[in-house]
């Protein structure tokens, strides 16, 4: 029985719905029963595959493919497929960019060298979060098994102060999210220049050769960019960029060539010198005369200082497949396997549309989300029980306070703005090597502020610390004191660049996504979609998402991606509801029977490259 519900107000950030005829399970107490007796027919369906490719005939470990119902009036159907090639694939929010990638591959690179000419190639073509000024989390796995993790994030300068963004009320300001003060040092440069020299093949000059064309000779403005730039007209216009993106006053007409000479130069000049041009040289002379003209606060002394850091990936399980994610100072890798683990004690988990598989998947994010929020940050500022929070024991502990007919409260805070922009991209070479990469300037264009004669936005990464500590970021959410401002501190991120391996061990899927919390719950349903509820991978990125990250203390959900009774049950047992219209961006790779199969995020834009 379906519910005929409507909505009839939408109040702190909670969608509030009336049943017109109400659950008679609910009515008698039971309301997960009757869900799961509405839980959507599965069919089976096996993939297409693609014959002998470099990956051989053997397909990956992994059951067949299921099809998915999606309910009544979403948006996208089941059945797609991504792009299939035998070879490599790149996946990422820019076509030109993944074809740069493609392009490196082509020529011989490996998927680091292909990686890093994305990256580069992202800040000419996706301004709006690719980026040279601001910083990413990138990991890696080699064909051969070896594992790494580079941390490129940004950090706070010298000069910052705890209170910096604060007035005398103790009430954050914007200063942490627009204008010269909103910026960490940027560590996009340092830490891609560093992936490429330690498991790169090509010189730096020979992965941002495509970048610099693309920057000094142009590339035709679609519409995606065209939208993005009005719907941000109003930041962007105050700062240097102006001249560059809205010629006449307007933001540049799809169709027409977007040049940027000045990024053309600052690329060749770190083609030419290396990181050194940006942290040392000419760039950073640039950088910091932008920062005083905008009383910001970075120095030479901080951009000489920034250095990437190799860490340890963090490795888990999940019912015999393995995770390759990314540790603090990014809360993704932690909070992911933490829900994870919380999932993998129930001997089986409800189908996917059944209310009580979004009830268990609610209920182990914000579990997981409270314990990111209190206890991670960087972990040269705090002592991080990284291994604690991701053991199967402290799941056990945290799955016995699960209800199965109750919604656990956190509490009931604000509603959650609108996410604004990071991109993920995804890199597969011949040989089975893949790359994980999120890079992000934060908010979309960051601070605003464009470097003057250099070419770049910079981040307003500043605000990913707990500016005010108790009260909510940019994302909603409330972190506490081992996050607030100090200099030299990375600010905890959600980033979660994430590789997963077969029960043989064998490479099956590279994902990761962007849009704040939502990157953490985003990317861990199309995994799970993938490994628990066999969908191929086109239909496990198209199915509807979900998002609790325990407080605002409701579940965030995509506009007609619940059915009306599965709403119904939710708000029965307790959950709060918010309607959105999309959550997460993510970009992912999987491997299929003799090749591979990549996806663009069907809610955004972008495109799969692929031989
Ligand atoms: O590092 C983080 O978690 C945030 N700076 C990410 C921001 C983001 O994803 C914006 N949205 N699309």
């Amino acid at each position: 029985m379906d519910l005929e519900l409507s909505v009839v107000a939408e109040k702190n950030g909670s969608t509030i719905r009336e049943a017109t005829r109400a659950p008679a399970d609910a009515q008698r107490g039971r309301p997960l029963r009757g869900l799961l007796l509405l839980s959507a027919a599965i069919l089976l369906a096996c993939r297409p595959m693609v014959a002998n490719g470099v990956f051989g005939s053997g397909g990956p470990s992994i059951p067949a493919r299921r099809t998915p119902e999606f309910p009544t009036g979403w948006r996208f159907t089941t059945g797609e497929r991504g792009v299939i090639s035998r070879n490599a694939m790149v996946v990422s929010n820019s076509a030109l960019a993944s074809e740069a990638g493609a392009e490196i591959m082509r020529r011989g690179g490996n998927a680091i060298d292909a990686a890093v000419a994305t990256g580069f190639a992202l800040a000419v073509t996706y301004p709006v979060a690719g980026n040279i000024g601001g910083g990413g989390f990138m990991v890696i796995r080699m064909a051969d098994g070896r594992v790494a993790s580079i941390d490129y994030r940004e950090v706070a300068p010298l000069a910052s102060t705890r209170n910096m963004y604060i007035d005398p009320s103790g009430m954050r300001t914007d200063k942490s999210l627009v204008g010269h003060l909103a910026s960490g040092v940027p560590g996009a440069v340092a830490g891609m220049a560093e992936a490429l020299s330690k498991y790169g093949s090509m010189s730096l000059g020979d992965v941002i050769e495509p970048a610099i064309r693309l920057a000094g000779e142009g590339f035709v403005v679609d519409s995606s960019l065209w939208r993005s730039l009005t719907g941000d007209s109003a930041l962007l216009t105050r700062f240097a960029g102006a001249t560059t993106f809205y010629p006449g006053g307007r933001p540049i007409a799809p169709g027409s060539r977007l040049v940027q000479q000045d990024l053309a130069r600052t690329l060749r000049l770190i083609a030419a010198q290396g990181p050194a041009a940006f942290y040392r040289g000419e760039v950073a002379d640039l950088l910091v005369a932008e920062m005083q003209r905008g009383a910001g606060i970075i120095t030479k002394e901080d951009l000489a200082r920034y250095r990437p850091i190799w860490r340890e990936p963090l490795r888990s399980s999940y019912r015999g497949y393995s995770l390759i994610a990314m540790p603090p100072a990014s809360s993704g890798g932690t909070t992911m396997i933490e829900s994870l683990n919380i999932l993998e004690t129930y001997a089986s988990l409800p189908p996917f549309h059944s209310s009580a598989y979004k009830h268990l998947l609610a209920e182990s994010f914000r579990r997981a989300f409270v314990d990111r929020n209190t206890k991670l940050c960087d972990p040269a500022f705090c002592n991080v029980p990284v291994a604690q929070l991701t053991s199967k024991s402290h799941a056990e502990t945290l799955a016995q306070t699960i209800k199965s007919n109750q919604a656990t409260r956190t509490s009931s805070m604000a509603s959650i703005p609108a996410g604004t922009h990071t991109t993920h991209y995804s890199v597969v070479d011949a040989k089975g090597n893949a790359v994980a990469t999120t890079t992000t300037l934060n908010g979309g264009y960051g601070s605003g502020v464009y470097v003057t004669g250099a070419g770049f936005f910079l981040n307003n990464e500043m605000d990913d610390l707990a500016v005010a500590p108790g009260q909510p970021n940019m994302f909603g959410l409330i972190e506490g004191e081992q996050n607030a401002v100090q200099p030299g501190k990375r600010p905890l991120s959600s980033m979660s660049p994430t590789i997963v391996l077969d029960p043989r061990g064998e490479l099956l899927l590279v994902a990761g996504a962007a849009g704040g919390p939502t990157i953490i719950t985003g990317t861990m349903q199309v995994i799970l979609n993938v490994i628990e509820h066999r969908m191929s991978l086109a239909d496990a990125m198209r199915a509807p998402r979900m998002h609790h990250q325990a407080w605002p203390d409701s579940i965030r959900f995509e506009r007609n991606g619940f059915t009306a009774a599965v709403s119904d049950s939710l708000t029965a047992i307790g959950h709060g509801l918010y309607q959105t219209q999309a959550l997460t961006n993510v970009n992912a790779i999987m491997r299929v029977r003799g090749g591979l199969e990549g996806v663009v995020e069907p809610r955004g834009s972008g495109g799969a490259v692929g031989y």
